[in-house]
C-alpha cells in the first residue's frame, strides 16, 4: 500500500485478483479502504493496519471533524476482528490526530499512516535478520536446502515490506543460503497461492502442497521448520494465525521440528494472556461452497483462523530478536510494551 502520486489517494494491488491478474486497486475514501479490507481485496495484518490507517487520512481530507473520524474509525474497525493490527493502527492515528486543530488533522493523519509503513519495512527487516540467523542453524551440517514449511501468506503481499514469514526466506535466498519452501494452499481463500506467485517472481524454489499434505511431510523427516505469520498473538504468547495453522503446530510437535512465528510487534495484544480471549472472525459460508461447487442449502462453518497455543511455539521472530513464546519471553524483549495487569 502507497500513496498515489497525486498525494492524496492510495494505491495497492486487488489481491482477489491474483495470481491471475494484477490489478490496481485504488482507494479514495474511508468506505472504499473499509471495503477493500472486508473484501480482503487487501489482507494481511500488517496491510490491514496500514491500509486502516491511510483510511482514516482519507477520513480526515474529506471531513476533519471528530464525528467524520469517529464514524470513519468505526466503520474500518468493524470490517475484520482477529488481526489487532487493525485497531492499533486505528488507535495510533486517531491518538495523533484528535489532539490536533481540524485544519492540521488530515496532515497529521497521513504522516501517522506514513510512519505506520516505515516502521512496518523496518520490522520486517529485522524479523528478516532474526530469522535468518535460525535458518543458517538448520543449515549447518545439512546436506540439502533448509526445508520450510509456511501456511497462508504472511508475505510481501501482506504487508508493507518483504512480509514477515518470507523475509527470512528471501534474505536466505538473496544470501546464498539454500532453501525450498513448502507452501501449503490454505483453504478456503488460497493464500499459497499468493505465497506461490511471490516466491516464483523472486526465484525462490518452492512447492505447493494441500494442506492435508503437510502431516505427511513434517513425520516423513521432509520439513526442517515451520514459519508462519501471526494476526494477533497474546502477551503470553497464544498465536491467531490463519485457519490450519495449529494443525501443522501439532504434527511439528509430534515430529520433533521447531515451529517459528514471525511476529512484529504490532501484532502482539499486550492486553490479553490467553489465545482464548482472541476473537476469531468467522467468514460467509459461500467462501466454502464455492471453492467445492456445493449448492447453497448444504451448512457450512468457516472459521477464518485458530488459536495455536503458546507451549507448540519454539519462538517468536519479532523486530528485536526471538522471544520465548511466554510472559516472561516478551516481557524480556518488549519491557516498554508489558503490561503487568494484563
Ligand atoms: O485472512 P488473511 O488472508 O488476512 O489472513 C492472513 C494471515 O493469516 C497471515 O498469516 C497473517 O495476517 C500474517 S501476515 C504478515
Amino acid at each position: 500500500v502507497r500513496l498515489a502520486a497525486d498525494g492524496w489517494a492510495v494505491e495497492s494491488l486487488d489481491q482477489t485478483r491474483l495470481p491471475g491478474a494484477q490489478v490496481p486497486l485504488r482507494l479514495t475514501t474511508w468506505r472504499e479502504a473499509a471495503e477493500a479490507i472486508a473484501s480482503m481485496r487487501v489482507r494481511g495484518a500488517p496491510l490491514i493496519g496500514a491500509t486502516a490507517a491511510y483510511g482514516l487520512a482519507l477520513a480526515a481530507r474529506a471531513d476533519p471533524s471528530d464525528a467524520s473520524l469517529e464514524e470513519a474509525a468505526r466503520g474500518l474497525a468493524a470490517t475484520r476482528p482477529t488481526a489487532v493490527n487493525l485497531a492499533w493502527a486505528l488507535d495510533r492515528v486517531l491518538g495523533v490526530v484528535l489532539p490536533e486543530s481540524a485544519p492540521d488533522r488530515a496532515r497529521s493523519a497521513y504522516r501517522e499512516a506514513e510512519a505506520i509503513c516505515a516502521e512496518d519495512v523496518a520490522a520486517n527487516r529485522a524479523i528478516g535478520e532474526h530469522g535468518l540467523a535460525l535458518f543458517s542453524g538448520l543449515a549447518a551440517g545439512a546436506d540439502r536446502p533448509v526445508q520450510i514449511l509456511t501456511h497462508c501468506n504472511a508475505g510481501r503481499l501482506a504487508t508493507v515490506g518483504w512480509g514477515t514469514a518470507t523475509a527470512p526466506i528471501y534474505l536466505a535466498h538473496a544470501r546464498g543460503l539454500g532453501v525450498h519452501v513448502w507452501v501449503s494452499e490454505t483453504r478456503p481463500r488460497n493464500q499459497g497461492a499468493l505465497t506461490a506467485w511471490e516466491l516464483a517472481r523472486a526465484g525462490v524454489p518452492h512447492t505447493v502442497v494441500a494442506d492435508s499434505a503437510c502431516g505427511h511431510l513434517l513425520l516423513g523427516g521432509r520439513v526442517d521448520c515451520c514459519l508462519v505469520g501471526t494476526d494477533r498473538t497474546t502477551a503470553a504468547g497464544d498465536v491467531a494465525n490463519k485457519i490450519g495453522t495449529l494443525l501443522k503446530a501439532l504434527a511439528a510437535r509430534e515430529a520433533n521440528v521447531p515451529f517459528w512465528v514471525a511476529a512484529p510487534s504490532s501484532s502482539i495484544d499486550w492486553s490479553i494472556r490467553g489465545g482464548d480471549a482472541i476473537p476469531i472472525e468467522e467468514r460467509d459460508g459461500s467462501e466454502v461452497r464455492r471453492a467445492l461447487g456445493l449448492p447453497a442449502e448444504v451448512p457450512v462453518a468457516n472459521p477464518a483462523f485458530d488459536v495455536t497455543p503458546a507451549r507448540l511455539v519454539s519462538g517468536l521472530i519479532t523486530e528485536r530478536g526471538v522471544a520465548e513464546a511466554s510472559a516472561a519471553g516478551l516481557a524480556d524483549l518488549f519491557p516498554d510494551h508489558f503490561r503487568g495487569d494484563a
